[in-house]
């Protein structure tokens, strides 16, 4: 299994994927569910959906307009007041789920495709934070 199928069978789990990852995020990490307040649940899970397309995509950050638009979305994750530090947590517990959700189709190699686009996604991300912004 590649990242493709992993996210074709994420897909077919319909937004099943995406509330176990919120579950998982909010039991660990309690904290990350301020930056979740007066977001709906449901549109949630959907989100996350997009945020996993966006991260199989990061081969796609070579090009300009994918770098463009990782760092807006870093720059926007800022303004809804998400610290850097929380990157790290929702890394984890990402991986976590893809591993429980996958079972035994998961496998070392899916583990170090999923990491490394997480990895390239965040860096780029990171670079849309603003230094001056973050001291606020
Ligand atoms: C690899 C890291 C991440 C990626 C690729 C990512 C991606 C995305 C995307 C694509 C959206 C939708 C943006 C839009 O509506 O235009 C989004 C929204 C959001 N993200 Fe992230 N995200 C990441 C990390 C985080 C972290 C660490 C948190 C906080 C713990 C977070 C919290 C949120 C929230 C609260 C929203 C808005 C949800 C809504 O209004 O429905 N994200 N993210």
């Amino acid at each position: 299994m590649d990242l493709n199928e992993s996210i074709s069978d994420i897909l077919d789990s319909n937004l099943l994927f995406g509330r176990t990852f919120y579950e998982n995020l909010f039991a660990l990490y309690p904290e990350a569910k301020t930056h979740f307040r007066g977001v709906n649940m449901h549109r949630q899970a959907a989100t996350l959906t997009m945020t996993l397309l966006v991260i199989e995509n990061y081969r796609a950050a070579e090009r300009p307009a994918m770098t463009t638009y990782l760092r807006e979305l870093g720059a926007q994750h800022q303004e809804r007041g998400i610290p850097t530090e929380m990157y790290s947590p929702f890394r984890r517990v990402l991986l976590e789920t893809l591993a429980a959700f996958h079972g035994d189709r998961w496998s070392d190699e899916l583990s170090l495709q999923w990491s490394t686009a997480v990895d390239h996604t965040i860096k780029e991300m990171a670079k849309g934070y603003q230094p001056e912004r973050e001291a606020e």
